[in-house]
């Protein structure tokens, strides 16, 4: 049995549908999966709906900063791991209101790592051995490259730029006091920007492919030249699952796409792709939708992971290049309406006016 917050999110949704098809690929048993969620805007239950359907995962739907709920789902359901992915993500979002941040990335953080080491505290023997604690977390902790720096190592001073990037330091310090100071067993991967399916479109890929077909503009910030290191979910999910098997306690891996590209670039990928599989009917390219719009305050130019350690201690590499990530994207999204009509609820709409209507042309 496995505990996972935030399991009803974009990477965490993803990674319980990786997590069941692994094991069976593998000929392994079907473990269990608890899903720990509060169900914010971000999480959506649909995403993993055929798994709680058929009894192989399991939703509580609580918020990780209430104790006494993480406390009973330990007792309850006595997991060999955690993994722990559930966060507010949005860094636009972290610049209009950096509360809910502070609150469920670091006092959460803390509030499950204290009830969760009590936990571990009272196990013993192999149980006690085997317990591990995963913290799933960020490039952006490192800060922003220029486009000559050499891509972040887990070596990398930290230097957060944003509420949010701050927020996920902050917990990332705490998971590693907890190893240093009381032997607490964990692992941390710092992984870069995640694409795919069932991804919320609030960020950049999913918003530009379902602004396009909504014949809206495609706002891109600033000069459009920013560089984000693209990685498919996928990749990502099984790279979790490896380092949860093979990582070393209290040890940073890296997780990176090796796919260094700038937003103007990923926007008019996205818009040829969508050219070739569903055309315009008035003929004209999606290209003509795009707009440049005022930049965020703050905005970090260029991220990049150098994914040696986790290449070379624990065998992992990314399967899927942008180009072949990127066309099972677009497709999913025209063809999964239903999800997409689920999560453009009424806050979903509430968010859009908020960001994009003080944004000049
Ligand atoms: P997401 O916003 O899509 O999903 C977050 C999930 O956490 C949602 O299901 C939400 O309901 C849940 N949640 C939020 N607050 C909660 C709380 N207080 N208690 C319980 N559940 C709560 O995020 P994501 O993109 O899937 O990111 C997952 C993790 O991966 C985050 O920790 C994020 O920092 C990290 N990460 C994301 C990316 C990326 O590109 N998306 C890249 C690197 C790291
Ligand atoms: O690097 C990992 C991080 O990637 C994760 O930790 C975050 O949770 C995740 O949201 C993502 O952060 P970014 O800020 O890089 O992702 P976002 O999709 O919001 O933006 C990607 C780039 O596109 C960024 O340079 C800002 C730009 N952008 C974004 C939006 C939403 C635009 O130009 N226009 C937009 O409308």
């Amino acid at each position: 049995m496995i505990l996972i917050t935030g399991g009803a999110g974009f990477i965490g949704g993803n990674f319980v549908h990786h997590w069941f098809e692994r094991r069976a690929r593998l000929g392994l048993p079907a473990e269990q999966l608890v899903v720990f969620d509060k169900l914010t805007y971000a999480g959506n239950p649909l995403t993993i709906k055929p798994l709680l359907d058929s009894g192989a995962a399991t939703l509580i739907q609580a918020d990780i900063c209430d104790r006494e709920a993480v406390r009973q789902a330990l007792e309850r359901f006595k997991p060999r791991a955690i993994l722990h992915f559930a966060a507010e993500s949005h860094v636009d979002r972290s610049i209009h209101g950096p509360g809910e941040f502070i609150q469920t990335n670091m006092v959460g953080t803390f509030s499950l790592l204290e009830e969760a080491r009590a936990y571990w505290n009272a196990l013993e023997g192999d149980a006690k051995a085997a317990f591990r604690f995963l913290h799933v977390s960020t490039d952006e902790v490192y800060g922003s490259l220029s486009d000559t720096d050499p891509a972040f190592s887990e070596t990398t001073a930290y230097a957060p730029n944003s509420p949010y990037s701050a927020s996920k330091a902050g917990s990332d310090h705490l998971v590693r006091a907890y190893h240093h100071t009381y032997g607490f067993p964990t692992l941390t991967t710092n992984c870069s920007n995640n694409y795919g399916p069932y991804h919320f479109p609030e960020k950049l890929i999913p918003l530009m492919i379902l602004n396009a077909l909504d014949g809206k503009p495609l706002p891109v910030y600033g000069d459009g030249l920013n560089i984000r290191d693209w990685l498919y979910v996928r990749d990502h999910c099984e790279a979790i699952c490896q380092v949860l098997d093979k990582g070393t306690l209290g040890e940073v891996y890296n997780v990176g796409g090796i796919n260094e590209i700038r937003n103007i670039d990923v926007v008019t990928t996205i818009c040829r792709k969508l050219d070739a599989l569903r055309p315009r009917a008035d003929g004209q390219p999606y290209e003509s939708q795009i707009t440049y719009v005022t930049d965020r305050p703050g905005h970090d130019r260029r991220y990049a992971i150098d994914p040696t350690k986790i290449q070379r201690d624990i065998g992992w590499s990314p399967a899927e290049s942008f180009e072949s990530g990127i066309d099972k994207t677009v497709r999913w999204y025209l063809d999964n309406t239903e999800w997409i009509s689920t999560v453009r609820s009424g806050a979903y709409r509430d968010w859009i006016a908020t960001n994009y209507a003080d944004r000049q042309a």
